[in-house]
């Protein structure tokens, strides 16, 4: 059976489907944000059993209709969690695309639905695939951004590093989900001790006239402006990299940094770079 995960912040769970086994867990949304009418970010409740790495996926099933009793029916996708290990409720980052079996269900979601939660977590987008190094780059493009949430929320980080360097692709501004969330954090008191700086490095595509880069992270890598915006070199040596969203940017990236010297971890050996690709 499917596991009914209940909480002090929840009254009684309404039915939910037959469960062909104990893969998932029935949670409910305890609310939803909209950053632009296509780009939200959900909050669940959690399953205690539920574990995770900062950085990884959790597959994540919606069903057709409140009234929905077959699990058989569910659509599966997918997502990166943005909350922290520690956070008692799980959050998602999520974009909704045109024609999109998952976005068409997922547009329609209202506090108190049920989102179906596979148990087991997924992915190598995490800092045990990293050797040390100096400078973490996190690259996101669109709503790839959310599993450096998760990562930037352990402490261990800031002390890991001595500088944090996020850079998040977004074709409009409002599209630039947490940033202040992200820039809000070196004076929380969990990260008080915090050896790393942090810098956010916005890019905007297709909205001129802000004062943001604008052109493609693969070009402002190629010609240093990059680089320029972090006031750091991104080398072999002292730089550790993690690319998370669009495949041809993340195609185009390891081109560039395997050109640098950079490689993925092979055989459990750390490497300088690691990548998730979301489609
Ligand atoms: C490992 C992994 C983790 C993922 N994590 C996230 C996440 O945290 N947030 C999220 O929004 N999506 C994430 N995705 C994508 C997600 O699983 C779905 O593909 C997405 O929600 C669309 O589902 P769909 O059924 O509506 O359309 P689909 O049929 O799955 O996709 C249709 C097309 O939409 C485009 N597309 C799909 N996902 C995205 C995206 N995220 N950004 C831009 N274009 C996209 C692609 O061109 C794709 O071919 C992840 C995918 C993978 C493989
Ligand atoms: N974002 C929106 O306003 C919007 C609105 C409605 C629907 N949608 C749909 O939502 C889906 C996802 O859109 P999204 O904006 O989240 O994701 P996206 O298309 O992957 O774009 C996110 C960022 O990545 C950049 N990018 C795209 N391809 C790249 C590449 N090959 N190399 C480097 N950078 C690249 C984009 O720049 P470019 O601008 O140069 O492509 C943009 O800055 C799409 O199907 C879209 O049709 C988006």
């Amino acid at each position: 059976m499917g596991v009914l995960h209940e909480t002090g912040l929840l009254r009684r769970l309404p039915d939910v489907p037959p469960s062909g086994g104990t893969k998932w867990t029935a949670e409910r949304v305890l609310s939803i944000r909209h950053w632009t009418p296509t780009l939200l970010s959900i909050r669940l409740t959690r399953y205690r059993g539920f574990r995770f790495t900062p950085g990884h996926y959790a597959r994540l099933g919606l069903g057709p209709g409140a009234e929905e009793k077959k699990v058989g029916e569910v659509v599966w996708r997918p997502f990166s969690v943005v909350s922290a290990a520690y956070d008692e409720y799980l959050e998602f980052l999520a974009v909704l695309v045109p024609d999109g079996a998952f976005s068409a269900r997922l547009a329609t979601l209202e506090v108190g639905d049920t989102v179906f939660v596979e148990k087991a977590s997924y992915g190598f987008l995490t800092l045990d695939q990293l050797a040390p190094g100096r400078e973490l780059w996190l690259l996101a493009s669109g709503s790839g951004l959310g599993p450096f949430l998760s990562i930037l929320s352990e402490p261990q980080v800031w002390q890991s590093f001595e500088r944090l360097i996020v850079v998040h692709s977004v074709r409009q501004e409002a599209e630039l989900a947490y940033r202040e969330d992200m820039l809000a954090m070196p004076n929380e008191a969990l990260f008080a001790d915090a050896r790393a700086r942090l810098r956010h490095i916005p890019i905007i595509t297709r909205e001129p006239g802000t004062a943001a880069l604008s052109a493609r992270m693969p070009q402002l890598l190629a010609d240093g402006r990059l680089e320029d915006a972090a006031g750091a070199p991104l080398t072999r040596e002292e730089s550790r990299v993690m690319v998370c969203g669009n495949p041809e940017m993340a195609r185009d990236l390891r081109s560039q940094l395997s050109a640098r010297g950079l490689h993925t971890s092979r055989r459990n050996v750390p490497g300088q770079m690691a990548f998730e690709n979301y489609w």
